[in-house]
């Protein structure tokens, strides 16, 4: 190769491998869009999570719990052996007492060698109100170390950032789709859940830009509330159990929240910050209308898109298909695999 042609290729090189990250950032949801795609399929290949038999057969008492119990169960994911297993999954009903936990931990911590590697660091849980702190030691090690799915919105104290993970509210696969080109007529829609909890609520009544509700009178009605509206407001801490839907249908989440938020669902996957926008409370309903209405035409139309894409993430189907609800929290969980566990010394 001669000089000249060499150079010509480290140019065409560079300008290749500059144009797609740059092209892929602009068009996809996901925080690392290169690695997802590869590291999605080494998970389905090697991925493996020891379930430990519960005492007695229970059931979870929410819908989001269950489906996730359900299908860890039947999934590929789930190896008998435990010595190959990269985490560990502790099974226990959504009331059990503090205490019944504790002794459940102390238990797998005495009879079986697989907590003391890590102290818990290596297993998860699913307990969609959250545990809180205790002083007992199995129950802070269980909190403090092990990975929790709890319910998205989390309780304040409820949830370790970067170590825990959001169970999002349940889609179902047989809700509709986005219709492909929308025409809005308001500027927001706001289901709520009462005047009396929602200040926002109070300010925005009479307003024409908006539609509020504390509920429609049927599914019809709500899907095309989601799809008349440019920005679906949730007031975080209240009721956020529509945001999956609101995605679905090319509503762009507007979130009002006091505080920066943590346990955002798929947190470490998505790109949130492009899909939604989000409103301190202290400004009231002025400041929401300021947030929304600054966003411009052509981002509005990519937040849209990139919402629509990623409302696959929230959906749980019969049998998991790839990249919906649960192919997406084993993935989270994958993320969290790295423990460091400690050789017994005797
Ligand atoms: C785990 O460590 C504790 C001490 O912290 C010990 O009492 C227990 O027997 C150990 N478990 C196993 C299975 O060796
Ligand atoms: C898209 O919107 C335009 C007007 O905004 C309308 O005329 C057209 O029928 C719509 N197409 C579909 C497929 O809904």
């Amino acid at each position: 190769m001669s000089i000249t042609s060499f150079l010509l290729f480290t140019l065409f090189v560079s300008l290749t491998l500059h144009s797609k990250p740059l092209h892929s950032l602009v068009s996809s949801p996901y925080l690392s869009p290169t690695i997802i795609y590869p590291d999605y399929q080494n998970m389905l290949s090697k991925f493996k999570v020891f379930v430990y038999e519960p005492n007695k057969p229970f059931t979870f008492n929410s819908p989001a719990e269950s489906l996730f119990y359900t299908s860890l169960r039947t999934s590929p994911f789930v190896t008998q052996k435990a010595d190959e297993a990269h985490l560990f999954f502790v099974p226990f009903p959504s009331d059990l007492s503090t205490r019944s936990i504790a002794r459940l931990v102390r238990g797998l911590r005495t009879e079986l060698p697989y907590w003391n590697r890590t102290l818990g660091a290596d297993h998860f849980y699913v307990s969609c109100a959250g545990i809180g702190y205790e002083s007992d030691r199995n129950l802070v090690e269980l909190k403090k170390n092990s990975v929790q799915i709890s319910c998205f919105a989390a309780t304040a104290g409820k949830f370790i950032p970067h170590k825990d993970i959001s169970l999002p509210p349940v889609v179902f696969s047989d809700a509709p789709h986005a219709p492909s080109n929308k025409t809005t007529t308001f500027l927001g829609y706001f289901r709520h859940s009462g005047v009396k909890e929602s200040t926002l609520a109070k300010e925005l009544i009479g307003d024409p830009h908006f539609v509020i509700e504390t509920e429609p009178s049927d599914h019809m009605t709500f899907v095309e509330r989601l799809s008349r509206s440019k920005f679906c407001l949730f007031d975080y801490g209240i009721d956020v159990s529509w945001i999956g839907e609101a995605l679905r249908f090319g509503c762009v989440p507007a979130v009002i929240a006091d505080l920066p938020i943590h346990d955002l669902p798929f947190m470490d996957v998505l790109r949130w910050q492009e899909i939604a926008v989000f409103v301190g409370s202290g400004g009231g309903a002025g400041e929401a209308k300021r947030v929304m209405g600054g966003v411009s035409r052509d981002r509005y139309k990519r937040m849209r898109e990139l919402g629509v894409t990623s409302s696959q993430h929230f959906v749980w189907n019969p049998s998991p298909q790839p990249f919906d609800c649960f192919n997406t929290l084993m993935y989270q969980l994958w993320l969290r695999r790295h423990t460091i566990r400690y050789v017994r010394r005797e």
